[in-house]
């Protein structure tokens, strides 16, 4: 806007906090650098904010420093920081999807809360002469507001299902798609509206039609679609940001939303493609129910074998190749550190030992690599999908821990099982398959049985996780 002076020098900084941002996605894009990433988000993240203060604060450009607006400041940043802190070193792995949906939840309701007070006070925002509010701050504000509703809203259903606060399974109101095209419509039609009349009512009308469609929208999405919708609800948040960032006149936040938005809607896609979902049926909603359920469906009876800790060990002991398939049991069970201390006995044993991660395995994306990166597992032990599935016809064992629907043959098989399509890790072609996992009974995500249990190769190791490979590792003295 003309009427504003800008600060050169915080655009210096805003685009050296830019930079920060693009390079803490970049290190974050492996777990050999994703440290590095987090200090660089960090240390953008610290100049992006300082140079806020330092230029946006309004008595500061007055010239007065008003201390009261300075202590509030502080003391909402250090209220921020020390919940942040202690949630961080008290959330448990397993728990990182619902903290993420709650964080969104809140960027959304930030997103809310500025554009609703850049309406009631333009002037002090620069974005209005004589009360009038410039047309494009009207679009970008309407824009804002529906965006952060929409996610603050969705958020929050996203955190009760997967806290398992409200079931997991989708609630489907009759003629829901009619009903939420016509409210999508009316608020891109109320915001239209708004360039022309700034009424108060038109606003909120936008606001509170947008809080119902996150919350509609998100209702007849099952649980097991929910990390995409974290994932999807990330990218609103950013696109929210963006919006804002253009009614404060703040370079860095444009540029951090749009990394948000556009880095949520690549993993939106990519975590679909992994589970053969298209994202549109995602978004229709419906897929998916509660594991509980479907476990507790009658199960038709057939033959397997089990075996114990001694036994798997022997195996182990003698295998020349074993590649571990770790999946969201050894998540809940915390196995990563035994798991490693297996690998290097096995090592010291001469056995080769790889680690296959699939892009699903796990609730959220990373989810493996993030818990084996912390057990100290060397990244070069650590194997994609598609560079290590050629691997298990010569291996001697497949050793699943806590993983199932990533090992289910039935994916490439049977078109009528709901992961059908969905790339799996072909485990049932090595020699042997020892399989973890607490009894026959329970059911992966997706809430279907897996062949693999009743191969004549299979050995079924049934116990937790972490308690069984404790085990092992001591038969393996
Ligand atoms: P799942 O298919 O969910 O299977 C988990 C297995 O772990 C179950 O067999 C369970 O059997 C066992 N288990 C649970 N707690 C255990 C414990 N304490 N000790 C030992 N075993 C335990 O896991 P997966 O193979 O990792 O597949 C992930 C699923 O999540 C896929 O369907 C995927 O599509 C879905 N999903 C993932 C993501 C991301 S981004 N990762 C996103 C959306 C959906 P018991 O109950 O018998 O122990």
């Amino acid at each position: 806007m003309e009427h504003l002076t800008v600060n050169p020098f915080a655009s210096l900084a805003y685009l050296v906090a830019g930079v920060c941002f693009i390079l803490a996605l970049r290190g974050l894009s492996s777990p050999a650098t994703s440290q590095r990433g987090n200090r660089m988000g960090i240390i953008g993240m610290t100049i992006a904010v300082v140079t806020t203060l330092v230029t946006h604060v309004p008595t500061l450009d007055a010239g007065a420093l008003d201390a009261v607006t300075i202590v509030e400041i502080l003391a909402a940043i250090g209220i921020g920081a020390a919940i942040g802190i202690v949630t961080a070193r008290k959330i448990a792995m397993t728990d990182m999807p619902q903290l993420v949906a709650a964080f969104h939840s809140l960027v959304g309701m930030a997103a809310v809360l500025v554009a609703a007070a850049a309406f009631l006070n333009p002037q002090a925002f620069g974005i209005a002469e004589n009360g009038v509010i410039f047309v494009q701050s009207r679009i970008e504000m309407g824009l804002g507001i529906a965006i952060g509703a929409i996610t603050f809203s969705g958020s929050v259903i996203a955190f009760l299902k997967l806290n398992g606060n409200m079931g997991g399974k989708p609630i489907m109101l009759p003629g829901r798609h009619v009903i939420n095209l016509g409210v999508l419509a009316a608020i891109l039609g109320l915001i239209a509206y708004f360039t022309q009349d700034q009424s108060p009512w038109i606003f909120w009308t936008v606001t509170i039609l947008s809080f119902a469609i996150g919350f509609l929208l998100i209702i007849p999405i099952g649980g097991a679609d929910m990390p995409v919708v974290v994932s999807m609800l990330n990218s609103y948040s950013g696109w929210a940001a963006a919006a804002m960032g253009f009614t404060l006149h703040n370079t860095a936040m444009i540029i951090t939303g749009a990394l948000v938005g556009s880095s949520g809607a690549i993993l939106s896609y990519i975590m679909c493609k992994a589970m053969n979902r298209s994202f549109i049926s995602v978004i229709a909603g419906g897929f998916g129910g509660d594991s509980a359920a479907a476990s507790g469906e009658a199960k038709e009876q057939r033959p397997w074998k089990r075996g114990s800790a001694e036994d798997a060990a022997f195996l182990l002991g003698q295998a020349e190749q074993v590649i571990i398939v770790p999946g969201y049991g050894m998540a809940v069970s915390q196995a990563q550190h035994t798991l490693r201390e297996m690998g290097d006995k096995l090592k010291a044993h001469g056995v080769r030992v790889k680690y296959a991660i699939h892009p699903v395995a796990g609730r959220m994306p990373g989810h493996m690599n993030v818990l084996l990166a912390e057990a100290n597992v060397p990244y070069d032990d650590v194997f994609e999908l598609e560079d290590i599935n050629s691997e298990f016809a010569q291996t001697d064992i497949a050793f699943v821990i806590g993983a199932n629907d990533v090992t289910n043959p039935a994916a490439k098989t049977d078109k009528t099982s709901p992961i059908y399509g969905m790339p799996v890790l072909d485990v049932e072609k090595a020699k042997t398959v020892l399989f973890i996992k607490r009894s026959m009974g329970g059911v992966g995500y997706a809430g279907v049985d897996n062949d693999v249990f009743y191969m004549d190769n299979t050995m079924m190791l049934l116990g937790d996780a972490k308690k069984m490979v404790e085990e092992i590792v001591k038969s393996l003295d």
